[in-house]
């Protein structure tokens, strides 16, 4: 796989674009030591201080394009096992706020963008940017307060130096393999399971937002297609898209501590 690495870049997800388009067909990783103007979810900006993982995955797409809209809870499972297996004494606090957010003790410690490319040149396909950062060694204090999530870093919740490289490794390479996976056999029902094991806020009462609509009810899981179901007086439903809303106590429920 080619991997390109900058010390300083706008965002790694605009690169793997543009390398994407250079390179069509193959593989690239782009990996940053800094962003600045790094991206998240719904246009949001993406703090990318040094001592962060911040990496996106340029992946062809082999199969129709509407067939990776579950890439995103992929990733979030790729991302889960990498933490894991790098800060392994933080597995059992880590948590998916569905879709794809990463939480460590109710804190954010990860967020994932997946963007989807058309293939430039006829005939190339067309392209999956995975784009992921993770909070690894850096002083979350400098960030605005008026972030949406309290963050934290895995340096802060671990009981030892983690290395960055280590984490993009791992990331990187949970990703190639879980990917692999769900391009040959869809969404598995292995993933789901071990996606709903991890869920967040599962059997409390939230609030949904899907295109500026606001739904409050209580959060039941997710079904077999890794949509979120959420029921109130209206009944079940499941969304496809969206975002739940945090509430500011959400830091202070401290899974296991
Ligand atoms: C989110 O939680 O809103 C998603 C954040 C995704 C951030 C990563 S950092 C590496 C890659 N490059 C970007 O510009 N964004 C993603």
């Amino acid at each position: 796989m080619r991997h390109v690495h900058f010390d300083l870049v706008d965002s790694t997800n605009t690169q793997a674009r543009r390398l994407a388009a250079q390179h069509p067909g193959e593989r690239v990783l782009v990996t940053a030591a800094e962003q600045t103007a790094g991206r998240g979810r719904l246009g949001r900006d993406w703090q990318s201080p040094r001592g962060g993982a911040w990496l996106s995955l340029a992946w062809p797409m082999h199969n129709a394009p509407c067939t990776y809209a579950a890439a995103s809870l992929v990733a979030a499972v790729a991302v889960v096992r990498a933490v894991s297996e790098v800060v392994p004494e933080c597995a059992g606090r880590l948590q998916v706020k569905w879709p794809n957010d990463l939480l460590l003790s109710g804190r954010k410690v990860a967020g994932i963008l997946c963007e989807q490319a058309l293939g430039g040149i006829a005939e190339s396909p067309a392209t999956l940017v995975v784009g992921v950062g993770v909070n690894v060694d850096f002083d979350v204090a400098l960030f605005p307060t008026e972030l949406r999530h309290p963050a934290t870093t895995l340096q802060r919740e671990s009981i030892r130096p983690v290395m960055v490289e280590q984490v993009v490794n791992a990331v990187a390479a949970c990703l190639v393999e879980l990917l692999t996976e769900f391009e040959a056999d869809g969404l598995s029902e292995e993933l789901v399971e071990e996606l709903r094991g991890r869920l967040a806020y599962v059997g409390t009462v939230r609030s949904f937002e899907q295109a500026g609509r606001v739904v409050t009810g209580s959060v039941m899981g997710i079904d077999g297609a890794g949509r979120l179901v959420i029921q109130n007086a209206d009944g079940e439903k499941a969304f496809a898209a969206g975002e739940l809303i945090a509430h500011a106590a959400d830091a202070d429920l401290n899974l296991g501590r």
